[in-house]
């Protein structure tokens, strides 16, 4: 008889703690507990995050575990997010899986987020209506701490082929949503404001780096200088053309990003294009990708909304996946804040 693989994920490595529960692949709950306590500082407070992670991981895991009526008896291993991320917010998710793999005798499976972030994209649904990448697939993997080109042989072999060098994509939304006083994080924010604003009333010169990298340090300081002498000139300048700069500005993040894609897919000859992390909840880029996809002849996949920003149903695919392989950690694991991209 077949014994289902019954995974739980754990993800703690930034402000949102979360656990999904995932029977043969298939995902049967997914739960994400944000965190509010970070608004008023305009920015992640690691120190308050480990604390509200010690409040949540508890009644999330037993949300996730009641909502796919599942019973801790039933759980054949348990995966957490090892890095890289805020270290005392990755602890708290690795000594909960710790604890509970020791207390039910299950394996403990070791997952690198970024790599979650790209297997995402197998994370099936019960119906299995989810269609899949075929490898070689390249994934743009965008977050508030990484901008990635991604060559993706397989499951757990990832050979990174361009990348930022200073500034990730979702901080360039997040700090320049600070500069016009949205409150944190704003991507989103500068997403939704953006739906209403024209994409062409602002121009700021397009982000420039050598080869397949990005960079996005100057994007933001121009912005910061434009907007110095727009407010000199009239203190109401950002509430008057609040919509038309975030349009802008996400039209300029998204070309630099759809740019270097375009050069990766065709120096590699790979047309099975991916997206994922927080950025690749963006509707521009999403449209754009479409866009481009359709006129290129690519395969492109995008994340279910709830799988692009930080969730553990992507912690939970890429554990299983480790469990086919009986890819286990010893009790000894420890979270690494910048852990490698590595193979494994
Ligand atoms: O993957 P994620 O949830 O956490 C990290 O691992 O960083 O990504 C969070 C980032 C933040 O910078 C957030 O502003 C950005 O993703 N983000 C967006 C959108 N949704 C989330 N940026 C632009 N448009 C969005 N719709
Ligand atoms: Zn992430």
């Amino acid at each position: 008889m077949h014994r289902p693989a019954i995974i739980l994920g754990i993800e703690s490595s930034c402000d949102d703690t979360a656990a999904a529960v995932m029977k043969d692949g298939k995902i049967l709950a997914n739960i994400t507990a944000g965190q509010e306590v970070h608004k008023a500082y305009g920015g992640v407070v690691p120190e308050l995050a480990s604390r509200a992670h010690q409040q949540h991981i508890v009644p999330v895991v037993d949300s996730a575990l009641s909502r796919a009526g599942i019973s801790r008896a039933d759980l054949s291993a348990v995966a957490f997010t090892r890095g890289p991320g805020l270290l005392g917010s990755l602890l708290v998710g690795t000594s909960f899986a710790k604890g509970l793999s020791w207390a039910l005798d299950i394996p403990l499976i070791e997952v690198n987020h970024m790599q979650g972030h790209i297997l995402a994209h197998f994370i099936q649904e019960p119906d299995n209506t989810i269609e899949t990448p075929t490898f070689p697939f390249l994934c743009l993997t965008v977050s508030g701490g990484h901008t990635q080109i991604v060559r993706v042989n397989d499951y757990f072999d990832m050979e990174i082929i361009g990348q930022t060098i200073d500034d990730a994509a979702g901080e360039a939304f997040d700090k320049i949503a600070k500069i016009m006083g949205l409150p944190y994080p704003g991507g989103p924010l500068i997403d939704k404001y953006g739906r209403a604003g024209n994409p062409e009333a602002f121009t700021f010169p397009i982000p420039k780096a050598p080869g397949l990298n990005f960079s996005y340090s100057g994007l933001k300081t121009s912005v910061l200088y434009f907007l110095r002498k727009e407010l000199a000139k009239d203190p109401a300048f950002i509430e008057k053309h609040r919509d038309d700069l975030c349009a802008s500005v996400q039209a300029i993040i998204v070309k630099s990003l759809i740019l270097k894609l375009k050069t990766a897919a065709k120096e590699t000859g790979i047309s099975e294009i991916a997206i994922a992390g927080g950025v690749s909840a963006n509707s521009a880029l999403r449209n754009t990708l479409l866009d481009t996809g359709r006129k290129l002849g690519w395969n492109v996949f995008i994340p279910k909304f709830e799988y692009c920003t930080d969730n553990a149903a992507m912690i939970a695919i890429a554990g299983h996946h480790k469990y086919l392989k009986h890819e286990f950690a010893g009790l000894a694991s420890a979270p690494s804040a910048r852990l490698p991209f590595g193979n494994g």
